[in-house]
């Protein structure tokens, strides 16, 4: 990564991604596409196990000072990714942090062996139109707004991420007609018992 960036990084409105207490549990990292819920499931699940948590794409609006929307629309996506990468090194390199990622995360192989090192990837997954209520305004998620068909356009992103997603993934939750608690109950099960816990 350029040093330029990352010294920009460092400069720019420093937020914690260190645990503020010593936690060695591994990471419980979800991932998965738009919708599907990984920032309210990986907030419950935070409080349910009491880990921290943290969202990478809140990690760089606030690291950058610039909303996802303008860093795409300004700076592009190949910026936006390389910030991405940054971001997910650091997450990656702590431990007892409940981390819920941007959904082109699993797309960077670097990426998904920095987080599987550091704990259990679990997939988060929704039908096509649950994800598009959920996802609601798309002209806040830059990639659903390009092309004139959202639904068109998350069922083909789906397609081209589905290979990416599944092999990043130590398990899968269908989060499509479950509530968030009952999503997060299913993922903390999940960590404990490959905590062994
Ligand atoms: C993206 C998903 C978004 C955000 C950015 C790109 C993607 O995060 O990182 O708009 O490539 O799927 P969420 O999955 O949290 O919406």
């Amino acid at each position: 990564m350029a040093t330029w960036m990352r010294s920009a990084l460092a400069a720019g409105n420093h937020t914690m991604l260190a645990e503020t207490r010593t936690d060695h549990r591994p990471n419980l990292v979800l991932i998965g596409f738009m919708g599907t819920g990984k920032s309210t499931i990986g907030r419950l699940c935070a409080r349910r196990l009491d880990m921290e948590f943290r969202d990478s794409d809140a990690l760089i609006e606030q690291r950058t000072n610039l909303s996802i929307p303008q860093i795409f629309a300004e700076k592009g996506e190949p910026w936006f990714r390389r910030i991405e990468r940054i971001i997910i090194e650091e997450l990656a390199s702590h431990r007892g942090l409940v981390i819920a990622t941007g959904g082109g995360v699993p797309l960077d192989s670097d990426n998904v062996e920095r987080l599987r090192a550091s704990g259990l990837l679990v997939l988060l997954t929704a039908h096509p139109d649950v994800i598009l209520e959920r996802v609601g305004q798309v002209h806040k998620r830059p990639l659903l707004a390009q092309g004139a068909d959202p639904k068109q356009r998350i069922r083909a992103l789906l397609e081209e991420r589905e290979a990416a997603y599944r092999k990043a993934a130590h398990c899968v939750v269908d989060t499509s007609h479950s509530s968030p608690e009952e999503s997060a109950e299913k993922v903390v099960l999940l960590y404990k018992v490959t905590q062994g816990g």
